[in-house]
Parts: structure tokens; sequence; C-alpha cells
């Protein structure tokens, strides 16, 4: 191996360990430098003879391009390293999911409010809200059930020990029936003398509260009462309006509704609406969905109108035993428990 051969080797070497680019480019000065071992090759040039001067010559510049050519390489493979480090050291999975924000989504009693609304509202009726502490007159008194009287325990609840301003006494109102009277009033006052007065079509979905707790009962339940007065409202229009309201809101015309006779104070004839499905799990049981009937004369005097000329039915049914069904849910309770695992199904 001649000296060339040598040195080039020796600068391929101090080059390979160089660490990092400062220490290779103190290597290069070694070499190609001013003081650097080619260079001083380059300069003991001049004692030679032009003969020996061009093939010495020659011979020098192949081992100068060979260890230029190393130097860069190795700039190139520490310039790679740095990058590569660099890279690592900035590292972002993007795989990783991100952080999400959860979604809320509806309550399935939320869900069958705005079903029974949307489907009213698209038989004409109007929606209306009142308060959850209402009056004994409201509750009870205006709906034809007299003070002391034994039928007020059919929707006992809780009574607050307090009067309102009129020194009427309140309670949490154990259905929604008194939104009957209060939009009905409301109604006859603002059309009064108007002939004929436009018909009273409402529903008035809400929270009732009873005293009431087991897997089909919760002290807070909800409600959604009906009412539609007219000159000439009869029974066939509840029977129609809702069963018909029962096939939308279930998606089914397979579906049995029974009128069952029974009793409320504010109702005369009054009954149990069941229905039962042709198919599924519960399939040919009468399940009781709402209580409904011709609404009162007596009530129809307390909204201000006259029995004789005014008419019409109501109806009060229960928007959580509805979810119940509708969902294929057995206890009423998962509802306001508030537990995720639950209500994201819903989602
Ligand atoms: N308010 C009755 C109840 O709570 C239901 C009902 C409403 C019955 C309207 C007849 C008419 O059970």
């Amino acid at each position: 191996m001649n000296d060339l051969d040598t040195l080039v080797q020796a600068a391929q070497q101090a080059f390979a360990d160089a660490p990092t680019p400062a220490e290779l480019e103190n290597a290069k000065a070694r070499f190609l430098g001013k003081a650097g071992q080619l260079t001083e090759l380059m300069k003991g040039l001049a004692r030679l003879s032009v003969d020996e001067k061009k093939s010495r010559g020659a011979a020098i510049n192949v081992a100068k391009q060979q260890v230029e050519a190393a130097l860069q390489a190795r700039r190139d493979a520490l310039a790679a390293g740095e990058l590569q480090a660099q890279l690592r050291a900035e590292a972002l999975d993007v795989t990783l999911p991100g952080r999400r924000r959860g979604t809320g989504g509806l309550h399935p009693v939320s869900r069958t409010m705005m079903r029974i609304e949307a489907i009213f509202a698209s038989m004409g009726f109007d929606v209306a809200d009142g308060p959850e502490i209402e009056t004994d007159w409201y509750s009870f008194t205006a709906l034809n059930n007299p003070e002391n009287h034994p039928a007020r325990s059919m929707q006992d609840t809780f009574y607050v020990d307090m009067k309102d301003a009129e020194g009427r006494w309140l309670n949490l109102r154990p259905h929604t029936s008194p939104m009957q009277v209060r939009y009905a009033r409301a109604h006859a006052a603002r059309h009064a003398g108007r002939q004929p007065m436009p018909e009273v079509r409402v529903i008035a979905p809400g929270r009732t509260y009873r005293v009431d707790s087991d897997a089909t009962h919760s002290p807070m339940f909800h409600q959604c009462e009906g009412l539609w007065i007219g000159e000439n409202v009869s029974f066939k229009d509840l029977k129609v309006v809702f069963s018909d309201f029962l096939r939308q809101f279930f998606e089914t015309d397979e579906l049995d509704v029974r009128f069952r006779p029974s009793y409320f104070p504010f109702t005369e004839p009054s009954a149990e609406i069941d229905i039962a499905f042709a198919s599924g799990p519960l399939k040919g049981r009468w399940l009781e969905v709402a209580g409904s009937g011709q609404v009162h004369p007596n009530v129809v005097r307390n909204f201000g109108l006259d029995p004789e000329t005014h008419i019409g039915f109501a109806f009060g049914m229960g928007p959580d035993r509805l979810t119940m069904l509708r969902y294929g849910v057995n206890d009423l309770r998962l509802f306001f428990d508030g537990d995720l695992r639950f209500l994201s199904q819903f989602k």
C-alpha cells in the first residue's frame, strides 16, 4: 500500500469516527486544511521534476478526490442522522385517537315528548306549558274534585305547607289536568264574545308528582294532557285522534286500541286507553297508556264556557310509559337515575 492509499484510508477512518459535524470539520482540516496532509503533499510537488510532477500530481489528485468524497459522504450521513434524531425527538403519533369532546344526547323521555308534540302539532294542537307548583283549586277543585272528596286520593300528591297570594293551598301537581283549566280559561277570555269561538285544541306535556315509588312508578314522572273543546266534538273524535296518535307514535298499524270504561271526577263518561301490539315481546298484552273522557259539564263551566254549547274530550297519557314500550325498557327508575351507561344508548 503506497503512502497515498494509507492517507486516504486514514482520512476515511477519521471521518467515520467523527461523531458530530464539528468534529468532522476538525478531521477535515487535518487532511484538506491549509496545513493538512494532502496540502503538504501538494506543496512537495514543487521539488519534483516535470515528469514526476505529472504522475505524482495526478495520483495526489485522485487521493484528494477520494478524501473529499469520503468527507461529503460523512457530512451527508451526519446530516441525515441529525434529521432523524430531530424527527424522533419531535415525533407525533398521528395514529393516537384525539381527545374527543363528549357529544350529548337527548334523554329518551325528551325524545318521546318531542314525538308527541310533533304528532299532535300535525293534527292542529297547540303545545302549552304550565306551573309544576299548582294550587289546590287547579289541581282538584276546578276539575270537579271537591275538597275532602275521596277521589282526590286517586292523584295523591305532595302538599306544600304554604298558600299562594290568594290564600290557596299549594301542591306539586299530581297530573297535567290543571292545564286543561288554565289553558281553556285563558282561551275563553281571549276570545270572549267571538261567535263561534275558535276551538280549544291543546296538549300540555310536563313533569308531575305523586307519592309513589317502584319499578313502574316514580315520585316525579311525566304526563301529557290533551284537550279538544268545540261546539261539536264527540267521543268519536277522541277515539280517532288518540288511535291515530298511537299508530303514528309506535309507527305501526298493527296496534289494537281499547277504551275501557273507568272513572275520573273531571270526565263523564271516562275511559282508560289500553293498547296491545300485534307482534314483539309484548304481543297481545293489554297495556294502559292513558286516561280519558268527555269533559264533565262542571269542568267546562270552570273553563268559563257554557256546557250547553261547548263539549269535548280530554286525555292524560304517560310519556314515560310510552318510552318504556317504544324502547323495551322494563324499569322506569332507569330514566331518572342519570346513569350514562343507560342514557348514552339513546344518543
Ligand atoms: N289526570 C288523569 C290522571 O292523572 C288522566 C286523565 C286526564 C283522565 C284527562 C281523563 C282526562 O290519571
